[in-house]
């Protein structure tokens, strides 16, 4: 009887690593998360130690084998799935130099006009990196560095992104993949290769940078030492990946035009699969490469998606939180599901971390706006659900201002676990919302690329298909969508009437 192949997805996430275990088929066998801090030194600034993420991606690992009782030689390739943007700047010895910064840190506001200025102009610079300069993407956090802390700068010998660090504690290799890079805003993402132009007007030397691969591809097998501690074989492949973005999108079958999936994790995400490299010309979303070989997504951000619910849970609710064998999440949706939609004129904006999509405002706040005597918690809660889904319905109006398809939806990440928020998505999108068969995201998309990269599929395409299948749709409500369809239009006018007061307000400190 032929051995029997395992492959493993790690994801490399903010609030903790998931690595999981699938069989040849595609059959989740075992999953284990660990979690770790985020740091918050300033207002704005968010940080964490790569260390953390080596810590948890073996813990991880290991659990998984344990609870699997797979043998380690049966693990055939592995694929890494991370946060995206967050700049691991490494030494001539291969040292962290500082703590990481992450995708959802403000702190470069200066940086992006001078690389604006530096490529062109705005124009200029989209032209060569499809992207406009944003406070959470790598390239400013890396002229950061050469700015504010140029000793450290000086100590700079390469720039990795998240699971590419992981990638190099397993293997030894630096290298990346193309989705992910595309994140760094030093892709030509046309072309799938660093920009040479846009690196030369930056005075950035190409070397800081790794080799890039499409997410399929094998860049390495595992260290001998590394293969030996974790009780895998030295044979075992380590493919390219891809950003949890694209990771998750996979995860979820899309990967081709038409279907579109939202993700409620830390920040939301809605994202679309493009057979060309299409632009926003206002620059309002973001266009990457994908994780499929040879073609390109487009997706707006939410920063603070299901984050906002847990900042709710972890500040505002902390006795609930404390409360041995409740579940706060449990709690926050039977009351949020007793508060008629619109939650009673409530409005929740989530810009906890400022905002990317369509705001791309590092300074904007997150608010409640509307608060009477009669509102409790339970309000509260879903204003907070239904703020988010506002947001996301922002992202998808620019999908469809764009004229990309949308036939489907799916939903995926932790917040969709929530019956309630599935429905008040719906509700405010007005569209059937489907979840699929897998739910773990991006940790399956990027096992499914490591079965590709091994060769169990012929390609990623060919490997959904086989192994993702919508289980459940949810339909919208008319009397809830009839609320939403009046409050979506005072939720936009919130954060215009608000824009300049956040701009005072970061004044202020
Ligand atoms: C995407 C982004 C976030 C992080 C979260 O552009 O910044 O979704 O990747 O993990």
């Amino acid at each position: 009887m032929a051995t029997l192949s395992y492959y493993l997805g790690i994801d490399i996430g903010t609030s903790g690593t998931k690595s999981l275990l699938i069989d040849s088929s595609g059959n989740p066998i075992a999953e284990a998360t660990m979690g770790y801090a985020l740091a918050t030194p300033k207002p704005l600034w968010t940080e964490q130690n790569p260390e953390d993420w080596w810590t948890a991606t073996k813990g991880t690992i290991l659990a998984v084998l344990k609870k699997a009782k797979v043998k380690g030689t049966q693990v055939k390739a592995i694929g890494l799935s991370g946060q995206m943007h967050g700049s691991v700047f490494l030494d001539s010895r291969g040292r962290v130099i500082r703590p990481a910064l992450l995708w959802n840190d403000q702190r470069t506001d200066a940086e992006c006009e001078e690389i604006t200025r530096r490529a062109g102009g705005r124009d200029a610079l989209i032209s060569m990196v499809a992207n406009p300069a944003l406070t959470g993407f790598t390239a400013p956090k890396l002229l950061w560095l050469r700015n504010k802390e140029p000793k450290n700068y000086d100590k700079l010998k390469h720039l990795l992104l998240p699971k590419d660090e992981i990638r190099r504690r397993l293997t030894g290799e630096l290298a990346t993949d193309a989705s992910d890079a595309s994140g760094m805003l030093l892709l030509d993402v046309v072309k799938r290769n660093w920009s040479k132009e846009l690196l030369s007007k930056l005075d950035v030397d190409p070397s800081i940078l790794a080799p890039v691969f499409e997410s399929e591809q094998v860049t390495g097998t595992l260290r001998k030492d590394v293969a030996e501690m974790l009780g895998l074989s030295p044979e075992c492949k380590v493919v390219a990946g891809a950003g949890d973005c694209a990771a998750g999108a996979v995860g979820n079958g899309i990967v081709k035009q038409g279907i579109v999936t939202t993700s409620l994790g830390t920040s939301g995400v809605v994202f679309c699969h493009s057979d060309t490299p299409q632009y926003d010309r206002a620059g309002r979303i973001h266009t990457f490469c994908h994780a499929v070989h040879g073609k390109w997504h487009m997706m707006g951000v939410t920063l603070s998606a299901a984050g906002s619910l847990q900042w709710f849970v972890q500040q505002l609710c902390t006795e609930l939180a404390k409360k041995k064998g409740v579940d706060p999440y449990d709690v926050l949706n039977e009351e949020a599901a007793q508060v008629p939609a619109g939650s009673e004129g409530l409005f929740y904006l989530p810009y906890l971390a400022g905002e990317r999509t369509p705001h791309a405002d590092p300074f904007a706040r997150g608010c409640f706006i509307g608060l009477t005597n009669k509102h409790a918690r339970g309000h509260m809660a879903r204003s907070v659900m239904e703020g988010v889904g506002y947001s996301l319905r922002e992202s998808l109006d620019i999908f469809e201002n764009l004229e990309v398809p949308v036939k489907e939806i799916r939903l995926s990440g932790g917040g969709a676990k929530s019956q309630l928020w599935k429905q008040i998505l719906a509700d405010i999108f007005g569209q059937k919302v489907c979840t699929i068969n897998a739910e773990q995201g991006p940790a399956f998309g990027v096992a499914l690329l490591a079965a590709v990269g091994d060769g169990a599929y012929s390609n990623i395409e060919e490997a959904c298909k086989a192994t993702i299948s919508v289980v459940e749709k949810v339909a919208p409500q008319r009397g809830p969508q009839k609320s939403y369809q009046q409050g979506f239009p005072v939720y936009r006018k919130l954060y215009t009437a608000l824009k300049d007061r956040f701009a005072d307000i970061h004044q202020l400190g």
